[in-house]
């Protein structure tokens, strides 16, 4: 079948690889792709009218979405009066990602384990809680925000200047939840839903910090690698019991349609895994690590949930370690420049996988074209030898103001 992948970045770069593997994928599209996609469409995310045309046009009959703005602005809703199927939750259903009050009240009625939290909105005085928890807080604007509405605060200065950011940034009006701050390692769990079973992939872990040991600023992430090293049965057990089952009853029991990926944020705590968050996509760069790990067809996983046949897959996956890094334009996620060209890719060893994201091809040479610019990947029996491996890849890379961390996986 013809497919089309919604999106322009590392992930749909590793989805396009990915499902170009299958048996049953004819030809894919890439609406708008970069640099290292190959049927790029030059049409924009949200452009539903012009995408249902060249859809339809295309004989495309499969569409998955990378982002979560299509699916927040309903491009499933949209499609929904063709025979194209759309892997992805509709419009109502992506309140999971698009709303943290939402996401958060829903945790609280289907009894996911989660941080207490209290809502607050316009001129809703926070002192009290602010002093009851004596600044140590998470603030968290209720909206679509890119990864940069959350403010993680460590004292009652802190969390009084960061509602004024919120404020300032969203408006007066703006609603915002103030969450209590947990402690502990941060773990990626993405699975494959139909709305009523899931079929998870591997563990993995995001590097969200700009800087090594986790320092500095939050980018869209830095680097990757799974399976997490500290998970195992029991704990997975752990959290299917207090995370995963409980969301899944909840989607199910709310009727929501939701053909898709659900992304579980999840923090260790000494009191148990706790949630921090849903997206409703697969993550990134998580995805550019998880999906080389799955041995099987990621196509016929996605059919499956149109089928109702998801419960009775299997998905395997290699026993290895996959770690991502993400080379980037010195700058980012501040202020960076576009254009220098990109060399060495030809040097890598093909067992290295390489996934553009902002990169463009101009005149036969591969450009910069984003903050985020390529991510490397290797594999390995253990997770140091692969570790020294992808960094002896990103060295054969060069291109001007090049920036990436150097201890990704060493956490
Ligand atoms: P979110 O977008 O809700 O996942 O938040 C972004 C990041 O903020 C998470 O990956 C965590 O590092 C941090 N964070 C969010 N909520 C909490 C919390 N309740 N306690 C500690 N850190 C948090
Ligand atoms: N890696 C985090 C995200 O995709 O939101």
């Amino acid at each position: 079948m013809n497919i089309a992948i919604i999106g322009s970045g590392g992930r749909e770069h590793a989805l396009e690889w990915k499902l170009s593997q299958s048996p049953n994928t004819e030809k894919i599209f890439v609406l708008p792709g970069n640099g290292g996609t190959e049927n790029n469409i030059e049409i924009g995310v949200t452009d539903f009218k012009k995408m249902k045309t060249f859809c339809l046009e295309n004989d495309v009959e499969l569409i998955v979405v990378g982002p979560e703005v299509p699916l927040v602005e309903g491009i499933v809703d949209y499609f929904s009066d063709t025979n194209i199927k759309v892997f992805g939750p509709d419009k109502r259903a992506s309140i999971l990602e698009n709303s943290k009050i939402f996401s958060k009240n829903f945790m609280r009625k289907y009894d996911v384990a989660t941080a207490d939290f209290w809502k607050f909105s316009g001129d809703d005085d926070a002192t009290e809680i602010i002093q009851k928890l004596d600044g140590n807080l998470v603030l968290k604007y209720d909206g679509l925000a890119g990864g940069k509405g959350v403010f993680v605060c460590d004292s009652i200065k802190e969390a009084v200047d960061s509602i004024r950011e919120i404020k300032n940034r969203y408006g007066e009006v703006a609603n915002y939840l103030i969450e209590e701050k947990l402690i502990g390692q941060e773990v990626s769990i993405i699975g494959i839903t139909d709305g009523k079973d899931i079929q998870l992939l591997l563990s993995s872990q995001d590097h969200k910090q700009i800087y090594d040991g986790d320092k500095g600023p939050n980018t869209g992430g830095m680097g990757a690698y799974c399976p997490a090293k500290f998970m195992n049965d029991e704990l997975m057990k752990e959290i299917k019991n207090k995370i995963i089952n409980p969301t899944l009853d909840g989607i199910y029991n709310e009727k929501f349609n939701f053909k898709g990926v659900v992304y579980f944020g999840i923090m260790l705590t000494d009191d148990g895994p706790k949630l921090l968050e849903y997206n409703v996509r697969f993550g990134d760069p998580e995805t550019e690590v998880i999906l080389p790990s799955l041995k099987s067809d990621l196509l016929e996983l996605i059919l499956a949930c149109f089928n109702g046949n998801l419960s009775t897959t299997n998905p395997e996956f290699y026993e290895k370690y996959f770690v991502d890094v993400v080379l980037t334009s010195g700058g980012y996620p501040n202020k960076y420049k576009n254009g220098y060209t990109i060399s060495g890719l030809e040097k890598l060893s093909n067992e290295t996988q390489i996934f553009h994201a902002g990169t463009r091809k101009e005149n036969g040479e591969i450009k910069t074209n984003g903050g985020r610019v390529l991510n490397v990947v290797a594999s390995g029996d253990d997770l140091n030898s692969t570790i020294e491996k992808v960094y002896k890849e990103c060295e054969k890379i060069s291109f001007t103001d090049i920036y990436y961390r150097k201890d990704i996986g060493k956490r």
